[in-house]
């Protein structure tokens, strides 16, 4: 959830840390600091509670810190509250190490209790505290960093992503990683860390993915990276295709706004590579036809907005396979008792890759013995790299941690797989997948239409943007996209807001319908449509205001009873809901945009969870 970057090189390194850490801030953002290394001035840090900004004012935007090698760290609290002490940077007790970290230290209680009673006194409430001072015990009596850091990293239990500095070696710092995402970047004369590539990518598109237990020793003239055990290892390398400007806001105001926008290219760009005279391929797919075949369940295991992709999956993928799909919450069958065999396969969603519960699940499944594809937009991640098979979204980094483009893509290619696994089994008739294929072209072409016409969703926004309460109501299909559509708005809005299939309003739900709470009716799974006006007219009768979306074809039909509708193009129904969704998070983010909200980082919440 925090951010760490990490500079060895000849130019000044707090400006270099400073702005990796402004593209990383979207992964925490309650508070920032830096510490640098310079064998005249010795170790010099700064950190602070609040956005970026306010250590940029703090450092005169870095210059006011001297040195070629540093650590940096935008931080999203788990253990004590965000202030400017328990902000990273965390020194040892005599001043001489530095440690960022990104995860959680279980036992940091046991050993911290262990070091106090050494005679160790502890400034701050966090765990990643007890890094510093235990490599410091450790140091003290080896006096041999690399040693104490592999005895540190033995007594430390949970997940790390750590950065650390000693005085004593002014030209290079230290990484190590275990359950939380860390990469090398390999510049001209200088190296890098990052939690993530966006903040180097300005400087590097040389990288290498560490894995559990990997410790690098980072200087300007290299990095010299060892395996668990201490012996010294080749990295392989990866270059990292992203465009810069994809990673910036290019002139507009918001990167949600710019991601909402940039859907129907990122569909297109995951469309393209796997279609082929009218059929989908999946060049790097090693699942076979008789594996496929093989297979009599599937689960889709994902959290937030993922999951609501794979809610969609389980509709569209058990219409098109005929074979069970269960759809779960990673949290949730981490801790099951899952049915899960060598005839099973599990598809985890995650855009970051690094989603701790998503990893969990997939470990869990693969002991269980079953064939894990995932459906990853970072390349080289950690659920990546752990799946038998991954399937790469092409949305390009998305910033804004309420994801727009990332499950756009995500829905596209949980779709595509249906097609393939559909016309492997001999599950669709050749006209139904000609018929869906066409109409998966034509989506990019079919959203840019619908982006076209924002000023009816700027209306309604303008109009209800005060309420405190808002339902989702659809059917089939059109829950799933209201799980959506009811995220987003809470999630960037503040304002309470529920999904529910409509038919449980009558069992509880419209107890809570009166005069002027507001109801998004959604009506785009066109074969239930007379069922959707009727849920209309019956929270009408009971005062609600309703904004309805349907399709192009309904909606002359949907205002003779809603005051309100929006509508988008008609496509196959089994991809309605890539349409459906864009409204619904042009609605969120302009009703975010009146109350004044912080739209790309809101609060409490970070890009990547990656920890429980
Ligand atoms: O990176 P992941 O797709 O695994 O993240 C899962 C959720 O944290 C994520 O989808 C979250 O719900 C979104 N930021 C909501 O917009």
């Amino acid at each position: 959830m925090c951010g760490i970057v990490g500079f060895a090189g000849k130019e000044e390194a707090a400006p270099i840390l400073l702005d990796g850490l402004e593209r990383l801030e979207y992964r925490g953002y309650d508070s920032a600091g830096v510490a640098v290394l310079s064998e005249k001035q010795g170790l010099q840090m700064k950190k602070a509670k609040g956005r970026l900004k306010v250590l940029r004012a703090l450092t005169d935007d870095g210059r006011s810190l001297s040195g070629h090698v540093g650590i940096g760290h935008t931080r999203w609290a788990t253990h004590g509250e965000p202030n400017d002490v328990n902000s990273h940077p965390h020194l040892s007790q005599n001043g001489m190490i530095a440690v960022v970290h990104n995860g959680i230290i279980e036992n940091y209680l046991e050993i911290k209790e262990f070091l106090i009673s050494k005679g160790v006194s502890f400034r701050s409430d966090t765990d990643t505290e007890v890094v510093a001072q235990l490599l410091e015990y450790y140091y003290a009596s080896s006096g041999d960093l690399k040693s104490a850091v592999y005895k540190m990293l033995h007594r430390i239990e949970g997940a790390y992503a750590l950065g650390i500095l000693c005085v004593d070696y002014p030209d290079c710092f230290i990484a190590a990683r275990k359950d939380a995402p860390l990469l090398l970047g390999y510049g001209e004369g200088c190296s890098f860390i990052a939690s993530d590539v966006t903040a180097i990518l300005k400087y590097t598109r040389e990288v290498s993915y560490m894995a559990d237990g990997e410790v690098a020793v980072v200087s300007a003239s290299g990095i010299r990276v060892f395996d668990a055990m201490g012996l010294e290892i080749e990295k392989e390398r990866h270059t990292v295709d992203w465009d810069v400007s994809a990673a910036e806001k290019g002139g507009y105001a918001h990167f949600m706004y710019k991601e909402i926008l940039e859907q129907p290219e990122a569909i297109r760009k995951t469309i393209s590579p796997r279609l082929k005279d009218g059929h989908v391929f999946f060049e790097d797919l090693k699942l076979t036809a008789e594996e496929i075949r093989s297979l009599n369940r599937i689960f889709i295991v994902a959290c937030g907005s993922s999951y609501h992709v794979g809610v969609i999956g389980k509709y569209n993928l058990e219409r098109l396979l005929r074979r069970p799909v269960e759809v779960v919450l990673a949290s949730e069958f981490r801790y099951a008792d899952p049915l899960v065999d060598e005839h099973t396969l599990v598809i985890v969603i995650s855009q970051s890759g690094e989603t701790l519960d998503s990893m969990m699940a997939l470990r869990l499944a693969k002991k269980l013995g079953a064939r894990v594809l995932s459906i990853v937009n970072v390349v080289g991640s950690s659920i990546a790299r752990e799946s038998d098979d991954v399937l790469y979204t092409w949305a390009g980094p998305e910033i804004a941690v309420a994801t727009t483009k990332a499950y756009s893509t995500q829905l596209t290619v949980l779709n595509m797989l249906g097609l393939y696994f559909a016309e492997t089994l001999g599950t669709i008739e050749p006209a139904e997948y000609a018929a869906i294929v066409s109409e998966l072209q034509a989506l990019p072409a079919r959203m840019e239409s619908v982006l076209e016409n924002t000023e009816p969703i700027q209306y309604l926004a303008s109009r209800y943007f005060n309420h405190d309460s808002v339902f989702f109501i659809g059917r089939n299909l059109d829950y799933a996209l209201g799980l959506e559509g009811s995220l987003k708005l809470k999630e960037i809005s503040y304002i309470h807001s529920e999904a529910y299939a409509s038919g449980e309003l009558k069992h509880g739900t419209i107890s809570l319908i009166e005069p002027g709470t507001l109801v998004i009716a959604l009506g785009t799974y066109t074969p239930l449509f007379d069922k959707a006006m009727s849920n209309v007219i019956e929270v009408k009768a009971r005062g609600a205001d309703i904004v309805a979306l349907t399709t192009e074809s309904r909606c002359a039909d949907m205002a003779k009873t809603a005051e309100n509708v929006l509508a988008v193009p008609d496509t196959h129904l089994l991809l309605q809901p890539s349409l459906g969704i864009v409204p619904l998070q042009l609605f969120a983010y302009y009703v975010a945009l009146q109350r004044g909200c912080d739209i790309d980082k809101p609060r409490n919440l970070a890009k990547s969870v990656t920890v429980e």
